[in-house]
């Protein structure tokens, strides 16, 4: 039965709760057991595994178990981490590992950003975050529109573990005044010279874009975003309406780069088939990379008794930005197609999209993406994410003898071909680990309904076989299998269609 433990171990972390000054760290006095769990919920696990003592002993837990809000069985993780520890690769040579890269020459010293939003709002806040680890913060977009916000203005969509799988806004930008903000700059570039300022923009004509670039150059800025791409403006023919006019991109861009000297992205909208179109606008018209993505049109759900769609501002909703987990797919696709796309992959670009962990981070790196943006996942958990975001790049880095960020970028670019060149003449079958299987029959009914019927299933036993001649070697079978006992064989020729 230990994999059935097993899923039970990975279901008992599902059900900590993150708790801010985690009431399990205080009530233990021997280890972390917060900063352990929260290491391995953000699949820091080399770490986690670090961070448990040597001779650790359940019995240091009991206190810590006692004091959970909700319960969490600490005891059972921290024992089951202890197992795994021999066979976890370790941190070894992580702490000296360089994060330092760059945007269009700006250093950072680390690719990690807040992304333009409510996390990177005001002085306080960003300041807070740079003390956390955070290399720069894009701020909340500056326009001289007036904002009228609408309340409530968020919606989550849930997983079965209750963390946002997707994150639905319908703000719009900054509520500070050009000049607050550019106090909020020169406050921060005073203090903390070595992080960067990335001030996100939003004109509505040459003349407003020219003037906020140059005020906000004035003011520190060491990078500007134009944003090109918010969906939720009440103003039409801004934000995600200009992203989409691939003209209006390149016109504005270049107004910006005429007016300021410092680098310049163009943020794009997700909103539109081919997103490489409007970028190489805004190159053309100068920009000297690109960021992405914006959120992504949506509906999160609706009140089946209301009638109303989430969230509901006295009785109506409106499509607003997407974000989240959810839209990393999309994120990472766009990421692709931008850095992999002649006339803009000689240029930075700037991912963002669903990031919640270090391993989301390296994903966005080998696709292309030269630094890295967050906000949802902030929203949700806090800055605190940098801690995981920070070491687990680190230890990934040492593991596998990388010396700098820049190998890693765009290291898997040519792993995407287009449709007509993927190999389709061999094929993988299942190969089933017998003593890994619990015999929950989840293979069997996924291959039935939803494949092509090639595994049998004996009632008596609870054992499934393959039934190679009709297995077309999908892989179904493993994706449902909880205990990851299915594997694949050597990938062999496929036999000629017999007529
Ligand atoms: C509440 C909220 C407010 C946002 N405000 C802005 C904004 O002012 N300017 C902007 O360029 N993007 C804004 N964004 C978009 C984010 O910067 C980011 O592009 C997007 O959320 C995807 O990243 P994520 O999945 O890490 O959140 C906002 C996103 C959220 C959730």
């Amino acid at each position: 039965m230990t994999e059935a433990r097993a899923i039970r171990g990975r279901e008992e972390l599902s059900f900590c709760i993150l708790c801010y000054d985690a009431p399990c760290s205080k009530a233990c006095g021997k280890c972390d057991p917060g900063r352990i769990l929260r290491a391995m919920k953000f699949e820091n696990i080399d770490l986690a595994a670090k961070l448990l003592p040597e001779d650790y002993d359940r019995s240091w837990v009991e206190e810590a178990q006692n004091a959970c809000p909700v319960g969490v069985r600490i005891g059972d993780i921290l024992d089951h981490l202890q197992k795994q520890k021999p066979q976890l690769e370790g941190c070894e040579g992580a702490d000296q590992i360089d994060l330092s890269c760059d945007i269009c020459g700006v250093r950072l010293e680390n690719p990690f950003l807040l992304s333009s939003s409510v996390v990177a709002s005001t002085y306080e806040m960003c300041a807070r975050a740079f003390e956390m680890g955070w290399a720069g913060a894009a701020f909340k977009t500056i326009s001289l529109i007036e904002m009228h916000e609408a309340s409530p203005r968020f919606s989550a969509v849930r997983s079965p573990q209750g963390d946002w799988s997707g994150f639905k806004n319908i703000e719009q930008l900054s509520v500070y005044s050009l000049e607050e903000n550019m106090g909020f700059f020169r406050r921060l570039k005073a203090k903390y010279p070595n992080k960067v300022i990335v001030a996100s923009i939003m004109g509505r004509n040459e003349e407003e874009w020219e003037y906020l670039a140059r005020k906000v150059e004035e003011a520190g800025a060491d990078v500007i975003e134009c944003n090109f791409s918010c969906p939720n403006m009440e103003e039409r023919g801004t934000g995600s309406d200009m992203g989409q006019d691939p003209e209006t991109v390149r016109r504005f861009s270049q107004a910006v780069k005429r007016a300021v000297s410092i680098p310049v992205l163009a943020k794009m909208t997700p909103n539109i088939t081919d997103i490489t179109v409007p970028a190489l606008a805004a190159i053309e018209g100068g920009a000297d990379g690109i960021a992405a993505i914006n959120t992504i049109k949506s509906i999160t759900g609706v009140n089946i008794d209301t009638l109303v769609a989430f969230p509901s501002v006295r009785g109506q909703s409106m499509i607003g930005g997407y974000s989240g987990r959810a839209v990393k797919p999309i994120a990472l696709r766009m990421i692709a197609q931008l850095a992999g796309c002649k006339g803009i992959k000689e240029h930075h670009v700037s991912g963002m999209g669903g990031i919640v962990t270090w391993r989301d981070c390296v994903e966005y790196l080998i696709l292309g993406a030269g630094s890295l943006q967050i906000t949802t996942s902030v929203m949700e958990y806090g800055y605190r994410i940098i801690d995981d975001l920070i070491s687990g790049l680190k230890i990934y880095m040492a593991q596998r003898n990388y010396h700098s960020v820049s190998e890693i970028i765009g290291s898997g670019l040519d792993s995407i071909v287009e449709n007509d060149m993927v190999e389709r003449d061999t094929i993988v079958f299942p190969s089933f680990r017998r003593e890994k299987c619990i015999g929950c029959g989840r293979c069997y009914i996924s291959c039935r309904d939803g494949g092509h019927q090639a595994i049998a299933f004996d009632e008596e036993s609870r054992k499934v076989t393959l039934h190679g001649a009709r297995c077309v070697g999908c892989q179904l079978c493993a994706l449902v299998c909880p205990t990851g006992a299915i594997r694949q064989t050597k990938r062999i020729s496929r036999q000629p269609k017999q007529n």
